[in-house]
């Protein structure tokens, strides 16, 4: 899997940051504090929330107001989009995941998901797996691209 391009909104010092095009061999150069470490925390953030739980995951950064940019509002959302490169079926493929986080009655909560890339060269990308607020649905078959989208299981 290669990463190409990374984007941030209101995650810790990055308000409205993004990197495209990142080379297969990258070095991160800054002064310190420019947000080195925060860069690399993403990954490890993203892990937490997969490994343990969104709750968790932020938790161990001192919690959702520690985590989410200084400044925003109640109503304000961290959002992380990564685009990354790996090969589905044979075909190296261009991957988008997105995840949204956001808070509300003391708890998080994930106001999107989304993993998305295109089944075929034409035709606009097609939603793996897409939740809005805790519910959606994930394609359980994502291998047999051959198949029509009909033929697609979704889970609820
Ligand atoms: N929620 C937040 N909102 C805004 N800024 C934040 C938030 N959390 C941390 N910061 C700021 O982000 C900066 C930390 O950046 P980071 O530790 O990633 O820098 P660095 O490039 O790794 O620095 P060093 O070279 O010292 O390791 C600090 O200035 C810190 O105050
Ligand atoms: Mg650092």
């Amino acid at each position: 899997m290669r990463i190409e391009s990374i984007k941030l909104k209101n995650f810790k010092s990055f308000r409205d940051a993004s990197m495209e095009g990142i080379p297969g061999f990258c070095v991160v150069v800054g002064a310190n504090g420019a947000g080195k470490t925060t860069l690399f925390d993403v990954f490890g953030f993203l892990q937490d929330c997969l490994t343990y739980n969104v709750r968790q995951a932020l938790q161990k950064r001192g919690g959702f107001r520690e985590v989410i940019s200084r400044g925003c509002s109640a109503q304000d959302n961290i959002e992380i989009q990564l685009q990354f490169r790996m090969v589905l079926s044979g075909v190296n493929r261009l991957v988008t995941y997105l995840v949204r986080i956001g808070w509300e009655q003391g708890g998080p909560v994930v106001r999107r998901e989304i993993l998305r890339y295109k089944r075929a060269a034409r035709g606009s990308p097609y939603h793996f797996l897409d939740f809005r607020d805790g519910s959606g649905h994930a394609i359980k078959n994502e291998d047999d691209f051959d198949k029509p989208e009909t033929k697609l299981q979704r889970e609820l």
